[in-house]
């Protein structure tokens, strides 16, 4: 019999997996250490067509048992954290799944746990959390699953019995930076200009703007051995047109206050520059840029919690994350 099935994180991805696992894996879903209900009454919402779930829930404060079969759906900058959270709750031989967009966060939980059997998926599903007991199935797509280390695990056959569609590949890390350079043409512009996906092909400055990051991008990716049929910006320009009406998770997440996702991106596209020795300076000027309007927002947050709470404006900076850009 299989182990029971955890998923760590309950945002958008991980409660798209808990609903559509429930009926043939029964998951549990582990959140922030806390108290919780034993179930979340969960809606899922496809279309027009709403359904009712009950989710087993626990903080992972709360762990007794060890988890064997665990899928990661935190964000990038979260996932090692939240992993070593679970101390020796998390079996030295674990089968883990790991649903993060960008790239640095998977080789970071392989380094970290070496008798794990390490699993990535690179997921074009969309999903949305539009309160904290419901989330839409906004967009259905397509996840490819490979392996990173360690003994085979049946991921695929169980995405797939949960209806979603899912395909094993050989090398994950081509597929991951497949996504990454799209992502890094879309999500940081759209932040920096405030607009929908498709407005970018609008403005023919951030047009300009997504055109040299794309050189840059194919630059650093072959220098890395990953090269791709189509330029980056041609296919940047393509997901900008079919999802022109979005906005991007990272321009929510920026207007949200929250974290952006920005170091698994455009930072480990750095990184690689880097290493190779390729210049990227459209990438650097544009993490510059935003990590810069991160650290305003923090200055302008802690001079507004430092002014009486009748003057202050917006909500105080969650410290957790107070390194991290915010956009
Ligand atoms: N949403 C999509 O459509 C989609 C599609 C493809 C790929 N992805 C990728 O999937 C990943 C997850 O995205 P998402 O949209 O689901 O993000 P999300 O909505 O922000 O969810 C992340 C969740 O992880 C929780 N978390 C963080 N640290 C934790 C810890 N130590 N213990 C327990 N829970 C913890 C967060 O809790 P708090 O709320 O308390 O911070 C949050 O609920 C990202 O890398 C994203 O790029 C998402």
């Amino acid at each position: 019999m299989a182990a029971p099935l955890y998923i760590l994180g309950a945002g958008s991805m991980g409660l798209l997996l808990a609903a559509r696992l429930q009926p043939v894996a029964a998951p549990v879903l582990l959140r922030r250490p806390g108290r919780w209900p034993a179930r979340l009454q969960l809606t899922l919402q496809d279309g027009e067509a709403r359904q009712r779930l009950a989710i087993a829930q626990l903080g992972t404060d709360a762990l007794r048992d060890p988890v064997e079969r665990l899928i990661v759906c935190t964000k990038a900058y979260d996932v090692l954290l939240a992993l070593q959270g679970l101390g020796s709750r998390l079996a030295p031989n674990a089968a883990l799944l790991l649903i993060q967009n960008g790239m640095g966060s998977q080789q970071a939980v392989v380094r970290a746990f070496p008798g794990c059997s390490v699993y990535a998926a690179s997921s074009t599903e969309g999903a949305y959390r539009p309160a904290p007991d419901c989330v839409v199935h906004a967009g259905r797509g397509l996840t490819r699953v490979g392996r990173l280390q360690g003994e085979a695990q049946d991921w695929v056959g169980l995405l797939r019995a949960g209806g979603l569609d899912c395909e094993a590949v050989e090398a994950i890390d081509w597929h991951l930076a497949g996504k990454l350079r799209v992502n890094a043409l879309i999500n940081p512009l759209t932040v920096l200009h405030d607009c929908r996906n498709g407005e970018l092909l609008e403005r023919p400055a951030a047009e300009a703007a997504m055109r040299r990051l794309g050189a840059e991008a194919d630059a650093v990716l072959a220098a890395a051995g990953y090269t791709f049929p189509e330029p980056a910006f041609e296919q940047a320009a393509a997901v900008a047109r079919q999802t022109a009406a979005n906005i991007s998770s990272m321009l929510q997440d920026a207007r949200a206050g929250r974290p952006l996702e920005l170091e698994a991106i455009t930072g480990h596209l750095l990184e690689l520059a880097q290493l190779h020795g390729v210049p990227a300076p459209e990438h650097a000027a544009l993490y510059a840029e935003l990590v810069a309007r991160a650290a305003g927002r923090q200055e302008t947050a802690a001079s507004a919690r430092a002014r009486p709470a009748s003057q202050a404006a917006g909500p105080a900076p969650d410290s957790r994350r107070s390194r991290r850009p915010t956009g």
